[in-house]
């Protein structure tokens, strides 16, 4: 079955400047995909179907691969029969933009398999309209974020942290967007956590989300500190609107023994991922 992959991503930064009059918020936020990466199976089929590795995720027509799959319809005026599987690596709920990339690989993929030839920047339009981080996946590279997220700018030139290897910590619940977005406001942010942006090679780190994030979460707070904490790690905050920690690391830091630490203080159910930043 042809495998196309869907990586994760983390955001560098993300400010929040307002709350917009149809609810959503107006970003400013950095993206880069990270190597971690989802397998999206995609081929023709007698009828649509959608399968997942994880049991629990929804596979009906809620799932963003079959709204992908349905835009992506209306949009060459064709009937997409296709089967798709998902096999998961980056958790849900996550901050990593599993979903979404998934999604905007579908996309990708149906262009592809149908020689639809729709242009990137139409693409981005048509998941833009079903998530805020879906546009983003379709371009891939450092880019900035505006608007909900759906206004996509590449970064010219060689990302400063291209290469970076990164570690990625996220205990066993999940956070839920909207309510993050929803308690920005009004969050006074936990207050034994720095919420202050942090600078590696030119590249401002800071997360609004952060604030109400650790106010009812603190063991997040925790992870993000005791990770700046560690040898070799040159920054860590959070991803999106979470549940994800991940910590840049110098060149020569040994991640296995970060990994190992992590799990012996916050526990084995901890999820932990050494990976990197996207060449
Ligand atoms: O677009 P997406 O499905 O990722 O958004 C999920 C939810 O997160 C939205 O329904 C909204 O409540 C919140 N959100 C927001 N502002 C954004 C992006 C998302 O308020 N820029």
């Amino acid at each position: 079955m042809p495998t196309f992959a869907a990586p994760a991503k983390i955001n560098l930064s993300l400010r929040i400047l307002r709350r917009r009059e149809d609810g959503f918020h107006e970003l400013e936020t950095r993206m880069c995909p990270v190597e971690l990466s989802d397998a999206v199976k995609v081929e023709l089929a007698d009828e649509v179907s959608l399968t997942c590795s994880v049991p629990g995720i929804p596979v009906g027509e809620e799932n963003l691969a079959l709204k992908a799959l349905r835009a992506f319809e209306r949009e060459a005026g064709i009937e997409a029969k296709v089967r798709i599987h998902l096999e998961k690596r980056i958790p849900s709920g996550a901050g990593l933009g599993g979903g979404s990339s998934d999604a905007a690989t579908v996309l990708l993929a149906l262009n592809e398999i149908y020689a639809a030839d729709i242009s990137k920047p139409k693409l981005a339009e048509i998941g833009g309209g079903f998530g805020s981080d879906v546009s983003f996946f379709i371009y891939g590279g450092v880019c900035d974020c505006a608007g909900r997220g759906e206004i996509v700018t590449p970064v010219e030139g060689r990302n400063p942290l291209d290469g970076r290897r990164v570690i990625l910590l996220k205990p066993p619940f999940g956070i839920s967007t909207p309510w993050a977005y929803k308690n920005w406001r009004d969050s006074t942010g936990y207050p034994d956590f720095d919420y202050a942006p942090q600078t590696v090679d030119g590249q401002k780190m800071v997360n609004d989300l952060e604030r109400p994030v650790f106010e009812k979460y603190p063991v997040l707070g925790c992870m993000k500190m005791w990770l700046r904490e560690q040898t070799g790690v040159d920054a860590a905050m959070m991803s999106g609107s979470g549940s994800t920690m991940f910590a840049i690391c110098e060149k020569g830091a040994t991640l296995s023994a970060i990994a190992e630490n992590a799990r012996a203080i916050f526990g084995e159910t901890l999820w932990v991922c050494e990976t990197r930043i996207q060449e």
